[in-house]
C-alpha cells in the first residue's frame, strides 16, 4: 500500500436502498449513489423483502456504472471490493454479495464483506476528519438501537441495546397506526414540529443500558385509538420527547461509565431533527456531539466503503465463499 490512495468501491443492499460509492482512504466520498425504493414499498406500507430483491437486482449494474462516472473513475483504479454482508435482509443482501463476487473474481481485486452497523458507526468519520476513536456511538435506525465503545476502529464494546423494537421500528409503527403512511421518522419528524410535548408517556426503568421502545410505542397507539380527537402533533412531539430522554440518560450514564467525553450518532433516525437539537444542548455541558451529514444517516454505500476500508488496512479481505449472514452482530 505504501502510502499510496486506496479506493474503495462499496455496495450496499441489505435493506431498500441500492447504493454504490467510491471512497478515497475511507473518508473522501469521490461519489455515492443511491438508487432508493421508497416509493416503490410505500403502497405496502413498509419494506416488502422480494420485491427489495428484484429491484436490486433490476437496479445493481446501473448504480455501479452510475458510481464509477460520476467518481471519474474505471474499474482499474478500484483497489478494494466491498459490499454489506448483514445484517439485513437475506435475498436483498445477496444481490450486493453476488454482485462484489462477480466483480472481485472478473476484475481480479480483493473482496471484503462488511457490517452494516460499522457502517454506519463509519459515517462519521467520512462527515468529520477530525473524529478517531475512542468514542461513544449511539447507532439508530430501523434495525438496530445500540450504545457502543469505539475503542479502536475495528474494535466494538457494545454497552446497551433494545430488547424490543429498535427506534425506528417504534417511529415507524406509530406513524403507520396514526395515519401517517410510510417511512414513519421523517413524517413524524415534520409533524411534530406543530406540536407540543404535552403528553406524558411511560418510560421503562432499566438497570443497565439497554432500551425499550414498545412499551412507550404501545402507550402512543393505545392514546390514539382511545382518544379519536386527540392532537397528532403533540402525540408526535410527546413520543420524540419521550424516546430522546432515554437516549440521552443512557448516553450520559456511559460516558460517565468509559470517563470520555465524545458520543457521535449514527443510523436513519440520527436524522431526526428533535434528537439532534436535544443531543445539541449536551455541548453546553462540554461534550463533543457528532452527527452525520443528512444523506449519510440513512442507508448509504459511502459508510460501507468507509467501514470496508479500516477492516482492509487492519489486514482483513473476504474470500470468495462470503455469503449473507442476516443477523451479524457488532464484533
Ligand atoms: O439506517 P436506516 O436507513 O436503515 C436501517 O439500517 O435500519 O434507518 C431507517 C430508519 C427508519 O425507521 C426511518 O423511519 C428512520 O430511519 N428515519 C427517521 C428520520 N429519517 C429516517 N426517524 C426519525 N426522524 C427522521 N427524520
Ligand atoms: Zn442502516
Amino acid at each position: 500500500m505504501n502510502g499510496k490512495d486506496i479506493l474503495v468501491l462499496g455496495i450496499e443492499t441489505s435493506c431498500d436502498e441500492t447504493s454504490v460509492a467510491v471512497v478515497k482512504n475511507g473518508r473522501e466520498v469521490l461519489s455515492n449513489v443511491i438508487n432508493s425504493q421508497i416509493k416503490i414499498h410505500e403502497e405496502f406500507g413498509g419494506v416488502v423483502p422480494e420485491i427489495a430483491s428484484r429491484n436490486h437486482v433490476k437496479n445493481i449494474n446501473f448504480v455501479v456504472k452510475e458510481a464509477l462516472k460520476q467518481a471519474n473513475v474505471t474499474f482499474d483504479d478500484i483497489d478494494l471490493i466491498s459490499c454489506t454482508k448483514g445484517p439485513g435482509l437475506v435475498g436483498a443482501l445477496l444481490v450486493g454479495v453476488s454482485y462484489a463476487k462477480g466483480l472481485s473474481l472478473a476484475l481480479n481485486k480483493p473482496l471484503l464483506g462488511a457490517n452494516h452497523i460499522e457502517g454506519h458507526i463509519a459515517a462519521n468519520y467520512i462527515s468529520h476528519s477530525e473524529l478517531k476513536p475512542p468514542f461513544l456511538c449511539l447507532i439508530i435506525s430501523g434495525g438496530h438501537t445500540h450504545l457502543v465503545h469505539i475503542k479502536d476502529y475495528n474494535e466494538f464494546e457494545i454497552l446497551g441495546k433494545t430488547r424490543d423494537d429498535a427506534i425506528g421500528e417504534a417511529y415507524d409503527k406509530v406513524a403507520r397506526v396514526i395515519g401517517l403512511g410510510y417511512p414513519g421518522g421523517p413524517k413524524i419528524d415534520k409533524l411534530a414540529k406543530e406540536g407540543t410535548p404535552n403528553i406524558v408517556l411511560p418510560k421503562p426503568h432499566m438497570d443497565n443500558l439497554d432500551f425499550s421502545f414498545s412499551g412507550i410505542k404501545t402507550a402512543v397507539i393505545n392514546l390514539h385509538h382511545k382518544t379519536p380527537d386527540i392532537n397528532k402533533a403533540d402525540l408526535c412531539i410527546s413520543f420524540e420527547k419521550c424516546t430522546t430522554e432515554i437516549l440521552i440518560e443512557n448516553t450520559l450514564s456511559a460516558l460517565e461509565d468509559l470517563k470520555i467525553n465524545t458520543v457521535a450518532l449514527a443510523g436513519g433516525v440520527s436524522a431526526n431533527s428533535y434528537i439532534r437539537n436535544e443531543f445539541e444542548k449536551l455541548k453546553q455541558k462540554g461534550i463533543n456531539v457528532y452527527y452525520p451529514e443528512m444523506i449519510l444517516c440513512t442507508d448509504n454505500a459511502a459508510m460501507i466503503a468507509s467501514a470496508a476500508y479500516y477492516r482492509y488496512m487492519n489486514g482483513e479481505t473476504s474470500d470468495l465463499t462470503l455469503n449473507a449472514i442476516p443477523n451479524l452482530k457488532i464484533s
